[in-house]
């Protein structure tokens, strides 16, 4: 008997009772390879000792001020260690509990700006589809997630959007890489000049596109396009790390990965790596001068913002995750892993692509591999394939509707910083009986007379 309610309602989830490096075990000692660090969170792994007695050192000292009264000696050093590794222009940061909050704040923050500078006609926020920024009602209606949109679309926000970058469906024939992502740039103009050019407050985009499409990465024109675009418009760039942010790509910061500033950076999980609930949003000094000049306080906030005892174990985790050696690590195991999966799938015709950068990686399935038809959804071949590699003692992120938001099935694999190469072939392997074994089991189900294949 449980009373939680859980994802799924009358299902409740096994207990996880301990975790140890890229492992967890549950309540009845069962060992789970963590391959997804959760959602991509645990980057330092499970169970690290200097986070914890950060935290324990923090804590015992002092556990919370609430940020109208007091800043913190952790949240400075915390704020000043971001503002540091991000470089010029960033110089300011305001902490948050989850990557939703993050993005909430950063839409706010963006129309505050513009107010404060006396364009309060600016007050549209395009995002794209097929991306996500969060459940909260705000960072829902500016992704294009629309799995995830569609039960509360009456409650969403007037927000617009573009369509995702994504190459291996959108490419056209006879088209370049670099063709096509300036095409796909070009949509933020038009969408820009439609709106009308002055009523246009921010941009959002995930640098590196995580849980919808898994792992996509954008040519490499298409966000230098995006920030000319914003550029030429007045429009405010935001970058939603929170998933492929904090060295998940081998960079810090996944600004870095594609080469482009934005104007407001929002970080989460890897931030925390799950021994805290912190997360981030990172501005430039051009973006927070008005309200210098202005009202002089940012119209937003939380209870928990800035809470001392999660900068304390994020400061810790920083500093582990931003060395050259653990970001070479990253690059070094990302090939590992992606190389791997070539060898043991690649020729498997039902793979569309596997795909990534660093230890953010992904595989498409297909039912064909040449005209790259899904599989229907209603053979739930990604969530066949979690349970199976579940079976098998292995975590994986697993995904369906990069299609359409019905169909397609894609796995995310972003295992933690700290993964050894051992571990790594072992979730190769793992990976590719799981993902035969639901592959059978769809086929089986397919040939079935009355199955709904
Ligand atoms: C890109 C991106 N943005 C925002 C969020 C929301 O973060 P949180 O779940 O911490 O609210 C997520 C969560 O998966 C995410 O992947």
């Amino acid at each position: 008997m449980s009373f939680v309610l859980h994802r799924q309602v009358s299902q409740p989830a096994p207990v996880a009772v301990a975790g140890r490096g890229a492992w967890l075990i549950d309540a009845a000692g069962k060992e789970y390879l963590d391959a997804c660090a959760g959602a991509a969170v645990s980057a330092l792994g499970h169970n690290d000792p200097a986070v914890a007695r950060a935290v324990v050192d923090q804590m015992s000292r002092l556990s919370y001020a609430h940020t109208s009264f007091f800043s913190s000696e952790s949240a400075e050093r915390l704020a000043q260690a971001l503002v540091e590794a991000a470089g010029e222009p960033f110089s300011k940061v305001f902490f948050t509990s989850s990557g939703s909050e993050a993005v909430e704040a950063s839409i706010k923050f963006a129309r505050q700006h513009f107010v404060e500078k006396g364009e309060s006609q600016r007050r549209h926020v395009i995002g794209r589809w097929q991306s996500y920024h969060g459940n909260t009602l705000g960072a829902l209606s500016a992704g294009g997630n629309k799995l995830r949109r569609a039960l509360y679309g009456p409650l969403l926000l007037d927000m617009h959007h573009i369509d995702a970058c994504y190459a291996y469906r959108g490419l056209a024939p006879g088209e370049s890489l670099d063709e096509f992502g300036l095409r796909m740039a070009d949509q933020l103009e038009a969408k820009i000049l439609e709106l009308g050019p002055d009523t246009v407050a921010a941009f959002i985009a995930e640098p590196v596109v995580g849980a919808t499409l898994g792992a996509v990465t954008a040519p490499a024109t298409y966000f230098p396009r995006i920030r000319e675009i914003c550029d030429r418009y007045g429009v405010l760039l935001i970058f939603d790390e929170v998933m492929c942010g904090m060295g998940r790509l081998g960079h810090l910061f996944a600004f870095e990965a594609v080469g482009v500033r934005p104007d407001i950076v929002c970080i989460a999980k890897g931030l925390g790596s799950g021994y805290q609930p912190i997360a981030a949003m990172l501005l430039t000094q051009d973006v927070v001068q008005p309200l210098v000049d202005g009202t002089g306080s940012f119209m937003h906030g939380h209870t928990y913002q800035g809470h001392p005892v999660a900068c304390a174990a994020a400061e810790v985790v920083l500093a582990k995750i931003s060395t050259p050696e653990m970001l070479r690590r990253v690059r070094d195991a990302g090939k590992r892993l992606v190389e791997g999966l070539r060898g043991r799938l690649g020729n498997s015709p039902h793979i569309g692509e596997i795909r990534g950068e660093g230890l953010f990686v992904a595989i498409e399935f297909v039912a064909d591999a040449v005209t790259k038809a899904p599989f229907p959804h209603t053979s739930r071949l990604n969530a066949r394939i979690k349970q199976e590699a579940w079976d098998r003692g292995l975590l994986v992120y697993a995904m369906g509707g990069a299609v359409d938001g019905r169909s397609g099935d894609h796995v995310l694999l972003a295992p933690p910083f700290i993964v050894s190469d051992e571990e790594i072939d072992r979730i190769v392997e793992l990976f590719a009986e799981a993902s035969s074994a639901a592959l059978e089991q769809v086929a089986t189900a397919g040939s079935r007379p009355g199955s709904s294949r």
